[in-house]
C-alpha cells in the first residue's frame, strides 16, 4: 500500500497543494502504527518531486512507475535555463541513477492520494469529502514566436512583425476554442509568457509562452490542442512571425480504480460522511500511478476554490476528516477489512 502526494509547489503558490496529501499520509501511517492496527499489507508513505512542471511535471510518479524518459529529460530546461541534469546535480543526485527510482508495480497493492480540491464544488455543496472518479490530463504546448524587434516610434504599423500581437491572439484563441467545445471539462490557459526585449519603446520581437490544455477525455483534448495549434500557425503567418511548438508535457487523462473508489465510499458510509463523486480538473501523480497499480484520490475542500495562489486554504478540521477517511481507506485496502471505521478503529 502506498499513500502520499507531491512536495513541490508552483511559484507564489499556496501551502496545501501537495503538502496536505503528503502530511495526511504520514499521519495515517503514524496512527495506524501507533495503534498497532493489524495489516496484511504494509502502508508506505511517498513524497513525489517535480509534480508541477518545472521540467515535464508529474515526474516523480512517472519515474516510480517506469514511465519517465530520462534520456530526453537530461536535456530538458526550466524557464530559468537550468537543465534537468544540473537541477539534479544541485540536489546531490545523478541523472544516470534515475532509473533506480523505478518500483515493481506488482509489489504495490494500491495507491491513495489525499489532495485539496483546488475548486469550489465541495465548499459550495457543504460536503467534506470528494471521491475522485476521473482526472483530467494536462497537455502543454510550449510556443516560441520570433518576429522582428524594432523601434516603436520609427517603425510604421504596416511594417511590423510583432511577436506579442501574435501571442495576444493565441491567448484569446485558447479561451475561445475551449469554450467553443461546449465541454464543461475542457480547459485551455496561457499562464506563462515571456516577452523580449520587454522594453516600452521596442516592438517585441520574441515571445515564449505555454498553452496548458486539459480535459478528462483524451480524444476531445487532442482535438482542442490541434485547433489551438492551427490558430497559432494562422496568427503567426498573418504577422509574418516564425513559430515553433514543442510538447514538454502530455499526461494521459484517467479513471480512478473501482477498488479504491469502493474503499473510499465504504469508509465514508461507515463514518456517516456525505461525499461527492467528482472529476478532477487538476492533474495529479495519481494519473501516473493508476496506469500501473489500482489508484484513487480523496479530495478535501478548498476555501473559495482557490489554489496555485497564496489564498489557498483548507481548515484543519477538514484535513482531519480527510485523514480519517484516508486511514479507513488504507486499512480496508491493506487488510481486506470492509468494516473499518477509523474513529472506531483508532478510538480507545
Ligand atoms: O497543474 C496541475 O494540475 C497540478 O497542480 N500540477
Ligand atoms: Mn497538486
Ligand atoms: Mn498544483
Amino acid at each position: 500500500m502506498l499513500s502520499g502526494s507531491h512536495l513541490d509547489a508552483v511559484p507564489d503558490g499556496g501551502t496545501f497543494d501537495g503538502a496536505a496529501g503528503a502530511i495526511a499520509a504520514l499521519e495515517a501511517a503514524r496512527r495506524i502504527a501507533e495503534r498497532g492496527v493489524p495489516l496484511a499489507r504494509a502502508v508506505e508513505v511517498v513524497g513525489f518531486v517535480e509534480e508541477e512542471g518545472r521540467f515535464t511535471g508529474l515526474l516523480g510518479s512517472a519515474a516510480m512507475m517506469g514511465l519517465a524518459d530520462f534520456a530526453t529529460l537530461a536535456n530538458a530546461y526550466d524557464s530559468q535555463g537550468v537543465s534537468f541534469a544540473e537541477a539534479l546535480r544541485a540536489a546531490g543526485l545523478d541523472v544516470s541513477q534515475a532509473q533506480r527510482a523505478v518500483r515493481d508495480p506488482t509489489q504495490i497493492a494500491a495507491f491513495v492520494e489525499l489532495h485539496v480540491e483546488q475548486g469550489a464544488l465541495l465548499e459550495q455543496a457543504a460536503i467534506p469529502i470528494g471521491l475522485v472518479t476521473s482526472i483530467a490530463g494536462t497537455h502543454r504546448l510550449a510556443v516560441r514566436l520570433r518576429g522582428r524587434t524594432e523601434h516603436a516610434g520609427a517603425t510604421p504599423m504596416d511594417r511590423r512583425h510583432d511577436a506579442l500581437v501574435v501571442a495576444a491572439e493565441i491567448v484569446a484563441a485558447a479561451r475561445r476554442l475551449a469554450r467553443a467545445t461546449r465541454r464543461e471539462t475542457a480547459r485551455a490557459t496561457v499562464g506563462q509568457l515571456t516577452v523580449r526585449p520587454n522594453v516600452t519603446s521596442a516592438v517585441p520581437g520574441e515571445v515564449d509562452l505555454v498553452v496548458d490544455v486539459r480535459d478528462v477525455d483524451g480524444a476531445a483534448r487532442a482535438a482542442l490542442a490541434a485547433d489551438i495549434e492551427k490558430a497559432i500557425g494562422e496568427a503567426s503567418r498573418r504577422e509574418g512571425v516564425d513559430w515553433s511548438v514543442t510538447i514538454p508535457m502530455s499526461a494521459v487523462p484517467g479513471q480512478t480504480h473501482p477498488l479504491v473508489q469502493t474503499a473510499i465510499q465504504a469508509t465514508c458510509e461507515a463514518m456517516d460522511l456525505p461525499y461527492l463523486r467528482m472529476m478532477s480538473g487538476a492533474s495529479h501523480d495519481t494519473l501516473n500511478m493508476l496506469r500501473r497499480v489500482p489508484a484513487g484520490m480523496i479530495f478535501v475542500p478548498s476555501h473559495d476554490g482557490r489554489s496555485h495562489s497564496p489564498a489557498e486554504h483548507t481548515d484543519a478540521e477538514q484535513l482531519a476528516i480527510g485523514t480519517d477517511v484516508l486511514i479507513g481507506t488504507l486499512v480496508r485496502l491493506a487488510t481486506d477489512n470492509d468494516t473499518a471505521d477509523p474513529r472506531q478503529l483508532l478510538r480507545g
